[in-house]
């Protein structure tokens, strides 16, 4: 028999120790949140098959219908200066990365900055980071992570058939979605693990592997950003933002960028 969200057992020590399983909320991340304000531990995951008011980014929504992806928020407690919190969604982006690409043919998955999983240049999955400061330090974070995995063209509203994709519209065939979900959880893991003992390079390494945004002429904007800035991309820093080269002739100059939506204009060159 298939199984379902309720059979999920990841092979994991404290990722999903202890499971929140639903069939449908309104945000994966409002329940996690309410969670970790009550005092639940590090690793504690909501899950659920569908949301009614899933949150992106910047404010945005993110589609969540049933039956065909995952949607999970797992709660952090890091010991660690709230300017370094961001280097978790590095983490995660790797992690789904990792999982997504043996099923794929090489070279398709690709990570847009900062945490966007792309594959044949649509959106596969979110990732976001919702948390509660405590001065300089993180009282707890929400780390959200959303996957597109058997999702179907037509199952998109038709404002995201564009930019929109999913495993199995990527691949061509049917995902195993608790077998990619347990696998996820435990590269996520892994790579938090790997981060915390090693340090962010040793996530940022991998991370640079599937980053193809060199050289591409971008614009940086979106809700919140004050002034929108257009350069080439030259790569990313030790703390993992954005350098872009901006302006032209004798004038150019390296611009370090924290956040943003990054919209790709034409390649250069
Ligand atoms: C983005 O791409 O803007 C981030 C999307 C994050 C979506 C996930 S789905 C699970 C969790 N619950 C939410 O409401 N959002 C995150």
């Amino acid at each position: 028999m298939e199984r379902t969200l309720y059979d999920l057992a990841p092979a994991t020590r404290w990722v999903g120790r202890r499971m929140d399983i639903h069939d449908e909320v309104d945000s994966t991340n409002l329940i996690a949140e309410t969670l970790a304000g009550l005092g639940v531990p590090e690793g504690t995951l909501v899950v659920a098959d569908r949301q009614t008011a899933g949150r992106g980014r910047m404010g945005r929504s993110f589609f969540s219908p049933g039956g065909s992806s995952i949607y999970m928020s797992l709660v952090l407690r890091p010991d660690c200066r709230a300017e370094d919190l961001h280097m978790h969604v590095f983490a995660a982006a790797v992690a789904v990365a990792e999982t997504a690409a043996p099923l794929l043919s090489d070279g398709a998955v690709e990570i847009k900055w900062p945490n966007d999983v792309l594959l044949g240049g649509r959106k596969t999955s979110g990732i976001n980071l919702p948390a509660r400061l405590n001065g300089q330090g993180v009282e707890f974070a929400v780390l959200g992570i959303g996957v597109n995995i058997n999702t179907q063209l037509a199952d998109f509203p038709p404002e995201l058939h564009e930019i929109a994709t999913s495993l199995r519209i990527a691949s061509g065939r049917e995902i195993d979605r608790i077998g990619f979900a347990e696998a996820l959880l435990a590269r996520l893991e892994q790579e938090i693990e790997r981060m915390r003992s090693e340090g962010f390079k040793s996530v940022l390494d991998c991370w640079r592997r599937y980053f193809r945004m060199a050289g591409a002429r971008v614009r940086i904007g979106g809700p919140g950003v004050s002034e929108i800035v257009e350069g080439v991309v030259q790569g990313i820093d030790e703390q993992g933002a954005l350098l872009l080269s901006v302006g032209s002739g004798s004038r150019v100059r390296i611009e370090r960028i924290i956040a943003g939506d990054v919209t790709l204009l034409r390649s250069e060159g």
